[in-house]
């Protein structure tokens, strides 16, 4: 049930029949304080204006043609032109227990799409490090979402494991290890990494060692191939180690490196030359997009083959994207990628819509966000100044839980604990991170994101726990409360009823929009509310056992939406702390 979409129908048609257009948006909104209602018409003002008539005027006539059925029991004109909705507690009764009743909270899309997500995309050779937390965090949070609501997602893991660098790898691992590569772990790759570039910077053989190997790579050298794809192996197996610490949803399945377009490159630059897009250009093959201008006011060139014949970045996801649309089928792309890398991919796209690769109708998002910055407000670092690992920060969030939960069970065992501990310690770092707007840098706090109070990811885990602890009270199980029905009177069970029935807009909009934090402000909002419930409407000791039933009907789907929306952010909630 979208409560929002059915207003703005009805508002919509009344609007028409006074003189709107129909494309006319009546801005329909959540409003933020009951006060006001529950949900506020904006449009009003505007409308008003096209019209030439005056806002409360207008306001009057679009009460008269506005059928709002049963779902309102009091609507009315509010300051220079605001309508105010008030949606009617027997309603919502009804509502909540047609939800209690279905699957998924009753939530449906008609409008079922193929949806790549590109996220994570570490490099190889590298360790995972805080930028591809973000990354890794969001675009899990968004496929999981995005599943639910029943489209086809396809992960992309846009790895980096392609480019000049890797003949320096070869060369460097086949001078320092003996060619015994077994035991190397993704530690060593990452100092053998910046070692080799030291040497190849410094010793003219080296690096013309190197640069042969990369050429031989490019053309399928077996042996250059082996070496590749053990370090290829050494990294994404660390990484799925993490990614399965992390509860997050990639699998090696889903692997789609830049190397795996590597094939369709030739055509590609070849066809962008036939079709007069791409011209040589100082020995290299470069794409002139006007729309992208130099200092100098000159259209910007991208240069899609080096000279020496080698491809770029750019040439890669010129190819993805083409394939994505092409073999893939997608209607939707998201990209989650930092800021820094918006332009790069503007400029592939255009080029991949000129030569016509990709359709104007293709949805293409990118979903940037800002960095983690540490206390002092820089960019999160080491004291030291190096890049801070991914695996250390999980250690920490689970050391710091582990600390949490064993102080309030001192007689807990120790699997237990343990088990405790990663769920609240990966939860509360994922929740950090997912609760801010993606948009924005945010300061990295521990002791913030492992406080039981504010938005957390304890806060709500903590809801959630009470509710079941509520049953086992109560001594009700779950399967009599269903058999009940709701009776919504007092003012904070139509609070809680009416954020209940929210959550479908609020998945809706994730989903749109790309923002998580939309559904932690949500669920801390429905934690809140329970909270308030719970306080002022007694449950245990309710006055007779009808009101106690339709209590907990509302704590029941409160526990099953906290569940979900943390679930959808890929976060697990625990039955006791
Ligand atoms: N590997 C890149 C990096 O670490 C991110 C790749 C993003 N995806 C893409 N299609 N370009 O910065």
């Amino acid at each position: 049930m979208n409560i929002q979409n059915l207003i703005k129908c009805r508002v919509s048609s009344a609007m028409i029949s006074v003189g709107a257009s129909i494309y006319y948006d009546p801005q329909v909104r959540r409003s933020e304080r009951t006060q006001f209602g529950h949900y506020q018409v904006n449009g009003i003002m505007a409308l008003a204006k096209n019209l030439h008539v005056s806002p409360r005027q207008l306001a009057n006539k679009v009460l008269c043609q506005l059928n709002l059925d049963h779902f309102t029991n009091k609507v009315e004109i509010a300051g220079s032109g605001f309508i105010n909705i008030f949606l009617d507690p027997q309603w919502l009764s009804e509502q909540i227990d047609n939800i209690l009743e279905e699957e998924n909270l009753g939530i449906k899309v008609n409008n079922k799409q193929t949806i790549v997500i590109d996220y994570s995309s570490p490099n190889v050779a590298k360790e995972m490090h805080v930028g591809h937390l973000r990354s890794t965090i969001i675009g899990d949070a968004m496929a999981r979402t995005l599943e639910f609501l029943g489209h086809k997602v396809i992960r992309a893991n846009h790895i980096g494991d392609w480019g000049t660098q890797f003949g320096m790898l070869i060369a460097f691992l086949e001078e320092k290890t003996n060619k015994n590569h077994k035991d190397i772990q993704l530690a060593d790759l990452d100092i053998f990494y910046r070692n080799a570039r030291k040497l190849y910077d410094n010793d003219l053989k080296f690096a013309e060692r190197a640069r042969n190997y990369v050429v031989k790579l490019q053309n399928g050298n077996e042996y250059c191939r082996r070496i590749w794809q053990q370090l290829v192996d050494i990294t994404m197996i660390e990484n799925q180690i993490i990614y399965n610490r992390m509860n997050i949803t990639l699998t090696h399945q889903d692997i789609m490196g830049e190397s795996f377009y590597n094939n369709m490159m030739p055509d590609i630059v070849s066809d962008l030359q036939d079709q007069g897009l791409a011209v040589e250009n100082q020995g290299a093959i470069v794409v002139f997009l006007d729309k992208y201008k130099n200092d100098n006011n000159e259209a910007s060139g991208v240069i899609i083959q080096k000279k020496d014949g080698g491809y770029l970045y750019t040439t890669t996801d010129i190819a993805c994207v083409k394939y994505r649309y092409e073999t893939l089928k997608a209607h939707r792309i998201l990209y989650y990628i930092d800021s820094r890398q918006n332009q790069h991919l503007l400029q592939a796209w255009t080029i991949a819509r000129k030569a016509g690769y990709i359709p104007e109708h293709l949805q293409l998002e990118h979903h940037m966000f800002g960095m983690m910055l540490g206390q002092d407000g820089k960019p999160f670092q080491t004291r030291r100044g190096h890049t801070i690992k991914l695996s250390y920060l999980l250690d920490e969030a689970i050391d710091r839980a582990t600390k949490i939960v064993s102080d309030k069970n001192p007689d807990m065992p120790n699997k237990e604990i343990q088990e405790l501990a990663r769920i609240i310690g990966i939860g509360a770092l994922k929740y950090a991170d997912l609760s801010k707007n993606r948009m924005t840098n945010y300061i990295f706090d521990w002791n913030q994101m492992l406080s039981l109070t504010g938005n957390t990811a304890l806060y709500i885990q903590y809801a959630f726990t009470r509710v079941l602890s509520l049953f086992r009270k109560a001594r009700i199980n779950k399967e009599t409360v269903l058999r009940g029905s709701t009776n919504i009177v007092h003012h904070r069970e139509i609070d809680l009823a009416v954020c209940l029935l929210q959550f479908d807009e609020i998945i809706n909009q994730v989903a749109s929009d790309g923002m998580p934090h939309l559904m932690c402000s949500y669920l801390y909002k429905l934690a809140s509310l329970f909270s308030n419930f719970y306080e002022e409407c007694p449950i245990l000791y309710a006055s007779d056992e009808k009101t106690q039933q339709s209590h907990l009907r509302l704590a029941l789907l409160t526990s099953r939406t906290i569940k979900t929306g943390l679930r959808l952010l890929g976060i697990d909630t625990v039955e006791h702390m």
